[in-house]
């Protein structure tokens, strides 16, 4: 199976929601826009139906929090499916997924945008960091953030701590560099060695970076929507 992505941008499509089980759809419609999650939601579940053979509309996601323990929210999993590893993220204008069966998975999609605030660096990088983005400047400064910050929350996303861990203690490689976790510096414990890829989604606005616990280096197949 490698390790296969798909990404797409969010759509207003009403068919999108009889992909969805009743829980998703709860929490679909909690949502000012649920168009994001929808989008998200139904390209996981086609993702996996194409890799497995099941149909969409049969797979049970169930979610677990790794901090503590309820199914309310957390990393996702599918039931049934011990091999068979996912992950999900999705922003106001893209919906990225993923599947693998080469370990744990995380993938992350970041708008530009979400990365225009004082204080990026100090809440989510390191000194080392910092000091590599000296000297960039408009669109360059935001896609070298928004690419760090994606490998970061996709090696979270991966390990199942999430934001638990402060980002500025997981150390990854320069944005203009191959993607790679140079260090791992927080207390938490990380659960084995991490390969992490950045991903072209072809939306010049949005980074997206994918990060699996394993060994083994990443055959990635990028389907674009
Ligand atoms: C995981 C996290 C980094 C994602 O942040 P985000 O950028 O807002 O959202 P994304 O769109 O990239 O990803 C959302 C998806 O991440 C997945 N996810 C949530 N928590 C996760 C975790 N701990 N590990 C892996 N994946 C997780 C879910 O599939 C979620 O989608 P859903 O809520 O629609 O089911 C952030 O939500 C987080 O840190 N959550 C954990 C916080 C936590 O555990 N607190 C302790 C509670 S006891």
């Amino acid at each position: 199976m490698s390790v296969v992505i798909r990404a797409t941008q969010v759509i207003d499509d009403p068919r999108l929601l009889d992909l969805l089980d009743a829980g998703e759809r709860e929490r679909a419609d909690r949502r000012a826009d649920p168009h994001p999650f929808i989008t998200a939601h139904a390209l996981l579940r086609r993702l996996v139906a194409d890799e497995t053979g099941v149909d969409p509309r049969a797979i049970d996601f169930q979610r677990r929090c790794a901090t503590c323990g309820t199914d309310r929210h957390g990393k996702p999993h599918v039931v049934g499916m011990r091999d068979v590893h996912v992950s999900v993220s999705y922003g106001d204008r893209m919906a990225v997924a993923a599947v693998t069966n080469l370990g744990e998975v995380g993938v992350d999609v970041e708008d530009l945008e979400s990365a225009d605030f004082d204080g990026f660096g100090s809440l989510t990088l390191d000194a080392t960091e910092c000091a590599q983005l000296a000297g960039l400047q408009g669109v360059a400064l935001l896609g070298a953030r928004a690419q760090l910050w994606s490998r970061k929350e996709a090696i979270l996303k991966a390990t199942g701590h999430g934001l638990v861990v402060d980002p500025s203690q997981v150390l990854v490689s320069a944005h203009d560099a191959p993607a790679e976790l140079l260090e791992w510096k927080a207390e938490q414990h990380l659960p084995g060695p991490m390969r992490v890829s950045d991903l072209d989604v072809q939306h010049s606005d949005h980074r997206a970076a994918v990060a699996v616990l394993t060994t083994q280096p990443l055959t990635l197949r990028l389907q674009r929507g």
